[in-house]
């Protein structure tokens, strides 16, 4: 019983999906997302990991080797629940001889959205979209942001209860990047499921409940973002002097010295008390002690198998300055 609650309340349920292409092209290798009823759920992860073909599965595009699970409770490449299903491809090309409005329309009938439906919500999606004035202008005449504004406004005009969007920021200037993470909000306040991928990681940071890292067709994380970054704490502490001969005592503690700075891995506030007073015992003078939370950034790089950034001391910092 209680697994059939969880399925109900998921709406996109992705278990050990697969993508082979032809040439052996392992896209997809066995890809596990849940993604529960009213979050905004972001996927992320480098070029070429796979992003758009688990997309292009989602949305019944492209056939997978492998999949099961459920999205809107209906099995994958069903395609019983689309006409509730909002959809912005990744480099999407419409055609230019139609105006914003007339393509609004004519989208919105493919998803047998009712005339009087498609008047009424049609200006309303393009002034959201902050694309009012061009509604009766051919789209050949738009600029590659006013056409990623208008894709999203065609992805939301069947009143989705999932709204799948590659890419949706991809093109947009730092106002219409905002205008749509506002947007999201409001889908979400209005109690819909939203699905992205994204390169543009601080976005995700912004807006998304739940992210999952994919990597090699692989999801290396999947958590709300204070999971995935939860153990990455780590306390930065700047003083002056000279540290050499407490640096075992310091190593004792975990504590790594860099030039002028003492970085001490995760949440101890206990640790970095104990850390304070041997540099003071020494003699040394703190300058500052900063907590230091891992960006999406910094977690996507480790999963990819890189570092993750060092921290730098205050000299290399002022050597980049100047430079
Ligand atoms: N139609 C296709 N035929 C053959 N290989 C393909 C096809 N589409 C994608 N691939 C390959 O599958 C892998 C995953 O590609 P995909 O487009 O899904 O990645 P992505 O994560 O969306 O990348 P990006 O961030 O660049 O958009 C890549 O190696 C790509 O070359
Ligand atoms: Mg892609």
């Amino acid at each position: 019983m209680v697994a059939l609650t969880e399925m109900t309340n998921l709406a996109v349920d992705l278990i050990d999906v697969r993508k082979t292409y032809a040439k052996n092209i392992h896209a997809l290798r066995g890809v596990n997302i849940q993604v529960g009823r009213g979050e905004i759920f972001g996927l992320l992860g480098p070029n070429g990991a796979g992003k758009t073909t688990l997309v292009k599965i989602m949305m019944t595009v492209v056939k997978p080797t492998r999949a099961m699970g459920t999205i809107m409770g209906r099995p994958i490449g069903h395609r019983g629940k689309l006409a509730k299903t909002g959809y912005l491809p990744e480099n999407h090309r419409f055609p230019g001889y139609l105006t914003g409005l007339q393509l609004l329309d004519y989208y919105a009938a493919l998803a047998k959205v009712p005339r009087a439906a498609r008047r009424a919500s049609a200006p309303k999606l393009l002034d959201q979209l902050g694309l009012s004035k061009w509604g009766e202008t051919r789209i050949d005449k738009y600029s590659k942001g006013m056409m990623q504004r208008l894709g999203i406004a065609q992805a939301l005009m069947n009143d989705p209860e999932l709204i799948v969007l590659d890419e949706p920021t991809d093109g947009l200037d730092p106002v219409g990047r905002r205008d749509v993470r506002q947007l999201l909000l409001e889908l979400r306040r209005a109690g819909k499921t939203v699905f992205l991928n994204s390169h543009l990681l601080s976005e995700l940071e912004m807006v998304c409940d739940r992210v999952a890292i994919l990597v090699d067709g692989l999801v290396a994380r999947q958590g709300t973002l204070s999971e995935l970054t939860e153990h990455t704490v780590e306390y930065r502490i700047t003083f002056s002097g000279d540290a050499q001969p407490i640096r075992s005592k310091l190593a004792a503690l975990r504590a790594t010295v860099d030039g002028d700075l003492v970085v001490l891995s995760g949440h101890d506030p206990a640790k970095v008390n104990a850390v304070i007073d041997l540099l003071r015992g020494q003699g040394l003078l703190i300058e500052s002690v900063q907590p230091h939370r891992f960006s999406l950034e910094d977690i996507l790089v480790e999963a990819m198998g890189g570092t993750a950034p060092q921290p730098q001391s205050r000299e290399r910092q002022r050597a980049d300055k100047a430079s």
